[in-house]
């Protein structure tokens, strides 16, 4: 049985009082609507619709590259208009998912009864128990148990209201049969809309079996329409990917207080301290440990590693056993060997260091490659920039760059050489020897303090 889903997501999202439409507010970094995507792609559909209206041309822009058949409603005249809109690409003998671009928890595994059913040749609808289901449409059952209909609240009458089944609006069923039972439907209700529930009541006359599933929790129903609910979302994932995590063997110091956007792999006894924020590609060696307040994107970090408070890095990585921080700023193309130590404002672009070098304080390293068992003084600046282009500079195993050294890039500092602390080094320094660029010491006997003009 072959899949298409279709993602219903031409409501306005007025409630998000934003120039950005609804499903491209960012939920841990990735627009609703790619959350949605992903579950779809997780339940491999054969092909993937999206039905949009307001804000479109933006939604479709920002989903440019990726494999999706967009069928416009100009009109939002209801959930079952709105499906009508994508089915004529969908053949008959396709079983059809239906989700909601403002849903973005749903699990893979959540969905898959629904398709089971479908697969039995029934139709699959989710719903959800709750305690108060003001809005939602009920799911209304027989006295055997049978689904029957889904009534909205809006129709519903006092008894109706009373149930606590509500409908999440994902569905699933088979392409000709929606087909037919679309064709159908009328807009002779209390909002004046073309419903999609209304094909419950036809199926159940068809004598097509309805099978409701119910959701594991509630979370994975919510809907998002105003930023409220929108951090509320965002609370549930946290806290699922924080769990997730520590399956993995993380010990979380607050799995309240930790941000994953993105994908996050930990080997053993990874410890993450609180305020840590982990963006895109993400993998964390055994034992490693973050301090607090680390911002940690496209990074990898090696086994025994230690990245103390508030270090930044970004598309760097880091070899086992070193140290990182605090305050330390690793960005594009920092390459750690093993045993770095990379102390406090020290920033690292563009770089290589090699094993057991040290760069501990206030220190820019760009454009640079660094031997093995370097020792890099306080204030060293490899000066890498004229304005118009970039130069590299190259140091030595073993070579002792004195504090306070400015490395006028292009450079060589050799194998084991030293540089006079306070140095501007402009031409390459030999190995071995000790190097001076500044300007010899001398004290004036007949100078005198400046007074006060009267
Ligand atoms: C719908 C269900 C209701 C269910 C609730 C769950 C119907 C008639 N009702 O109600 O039973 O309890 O969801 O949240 O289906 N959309 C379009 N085009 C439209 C209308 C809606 O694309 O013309 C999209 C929206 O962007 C949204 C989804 O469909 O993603 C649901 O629309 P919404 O207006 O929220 O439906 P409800 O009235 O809440
Ligand atoms: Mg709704």
């Amino acid at each position: 049985m072959s899949l298409s889903i279709v993602i219903l997501a031409a409501g306005q999202g007025k409630r998000m009082k934003s120039n950005l439409p609804k499903v491209l507010q960012p939920l841990a970094g990735v627009p609703l609507l790619g959350h949605v995507l992903n579950t779809a792609r997780a339940l491999q559909a054969a092909d993937i619709h999206v039905v949009y209206g307001h804000g479109g041309d933006q939604v479709r822009a920002a989903f440019a590259s990726e494999a999706i058949q967009w069928a416009l409603q100009a009109e939002q005249l209801g959930t079952g208009h709105a499906l009508a809109q994508a089915l004529p690409a969908i053949a008959d003998e396709q079983a059809v998912l239906v989700l909601y671009g403002d849903v973005p928890l749903t699990r893979p595994e959540t969905l898959q009864p629904l398709l089971d059913a479908v697969g039995r040749g029934a139709v699959g609808l989710l719903s959800v128990k709750l305690a108060d289901a003001t809005g939602y449409g009920r799911i209304v059952r027989n006295n055997t148990g049978q689904v029957v209909r889904i009534v909205e609240h809006k129709d519903a009458n006092t008894k109706e209201r009373a149930i606590n089944e509500a409908n999440t609006g994902l569905l699933a069923a088979n392409a000709g049969q929606l087909r037919r039972w679309l064709s159908q439907l009328k807009n002779d209700n209390a909002q004046g809309e073309y419903y999609l529930t209304d094909i419950i009541t036809m199926a159940v006359r068809d004598g097509v079996n309805v099978e409701a599933v119910l959701a594991p929790n509630e979370a994975e129903v919510l809907g998002v329409n105003d930023k409220v609910q929108l951090a509320e979302v965002e609370a549930h994932l946290r806290r699922r990917r924080a769990t997730e995590l520590m399956l993995q063997g993380a010990t979380l110091a607050d799995p309240a207080r930790i941000d994953i956007r993105g994908e996050v792999t930990v080997g053993k006894d990874v410890f993450i301290n609180v305020n840590v924020v982990l963006v895109g590609k993400v993998q964390l060696d055994d034992g490693v440990r973050i301090g607090p307040n680390c911002y940690i994107k496209d990074t990898q970090i090696g086994v025994g590693t230690e990245l103390h408070a508030n270090s930044v890095t970004d598309q760097a990585v880091v070899g086992p056993n070193c140290i990182i921080g605090p305050y330390a700023r690793l960005r594009p193309d920092a390459e750690l060997a093993d045993n770095v130590h990379i102390g406090n404002f020290v920033e690292v672009k563009k770089s290589r260091i090699g094993s057991g070098s040290k760069a501990n304080h206030l220190t820019y390293l760009g454009d640079a490659t660094v031997g093995a068992k370097v020792n890099i003084g306080a204030g060293t600046v490899t000066v890498n920039y004229d304005g118009v282009n970039k130069y590299r500079t190259e140091i030595g195993d073993n070579a002792f760059v004195g504090s306070g050294s400015m490395l006028i890039a292009p450079v060589k500092i050799g194998e084991g050489a030293n540089t006079g602390a306070g140095s501007t080094i402009t031409k390459d320094a030999p190995a071995g020897k000790l190097t001076l660029g500044r300007a010899r010491q001398v004290t004036l006997d007949g100078w005198k303090r400046p007074v006060k003009k009267t």
